[in-house]
């Protein structure tokens, strides 16, 4: 019998917003080094950050209501407890963050007292959130953005850690419910 697995949409969406984020983490960070004196890159490279980040804020809200609507097949018995619950709570940490780091940034430009226009791809004009333009609003979401950004990266590490740990001890049930090429082992399909 096979076991059960996610729903297409959901590998899809869980796909696509990992390579967008770890690509976004990078580029991020990257960002930092560009020399401040060459503002036509930082401009450049700062409206793909955005539409970037707005496309992942925008895919979450799509995955988590594909997430309610498609119920996700349950985590093997072959799991300890212990590692049941910090699966769940990665997972829903992960939920949480992926709405809070794009709104962080999206609020940090709209609380700037200098208004960059937003043009997702060059071609979606995007508007600021309603909020004043104040100094220490702007960096409370500065730091938010970057502090958000750093759990990310934690959590990314905490769940392939995880997904490594199954690989290795033969428990790859756990790994092919979210990646199919992914052979669930002998032992584990006979159960
Ligand atoms: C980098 C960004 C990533 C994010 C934001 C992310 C997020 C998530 C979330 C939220 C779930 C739970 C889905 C649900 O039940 O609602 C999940 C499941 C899963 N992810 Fe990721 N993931 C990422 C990267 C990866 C990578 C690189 C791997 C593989 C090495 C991976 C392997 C898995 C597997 C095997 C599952 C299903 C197992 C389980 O339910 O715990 N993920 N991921
Ligand atoms: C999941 C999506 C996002 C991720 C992972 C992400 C990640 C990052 C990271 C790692 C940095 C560098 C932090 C630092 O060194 O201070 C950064 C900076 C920045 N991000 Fe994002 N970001 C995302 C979404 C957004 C969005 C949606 C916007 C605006 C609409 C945005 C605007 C900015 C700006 C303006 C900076 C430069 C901040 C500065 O110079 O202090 N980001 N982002």
């Amino acid at each position: 019998m096979p076991l059960p697995r996610y729903s297409t949409g959901a590998i899809a969406l869980h796909w696509i917003i990992a390579v967008l984020l770890i690509g976004q983490l990078a580029g991020g960070l990257w960002m930092g080094t560009i020399p401040e004196d060459n503002r036509q890159l930082i401009f450049q490279v700062l409206q793909i950050h955005k539409s970037v980040g707005i496309t992942i804020l925008l895919l979450t809200i799509v995955r988590i209501f594909w997430r309610l609507t498609h119920k996700a097949p349950p985590l093997p018995d072959v799991m300890a407890a212990w590692e049941k619950f910090v699966a769940r709570v990665v997972h829903v940490a992960f939920y949480v963050i992926l709405l809070a780091l794009p709104i962080f940034g999206w609020a940090m430009i709209s609380s700037s007292a200098r208004k960059v226009p937003t043009v997702l791809f060059g071609m979606i004009p995007w508007p600021n959130l309603p909020l004043p333009a104040n100094k220490p609003l702007h960096e409370f979401f500065e730091e938010a953005h970057e502090y958000t950004a750093f759990v990310a990266i934690a959590l990314i590490v905490i769940h392939v850690a995880g997904a490594l740990k199954h690989y290795f001890s033969s428990n790859r049930g756990v790994l092919s419910r979210m990646i199919p090429i992914i052979e669930p082992s002998a032992k584990e399909k006979k159960a």
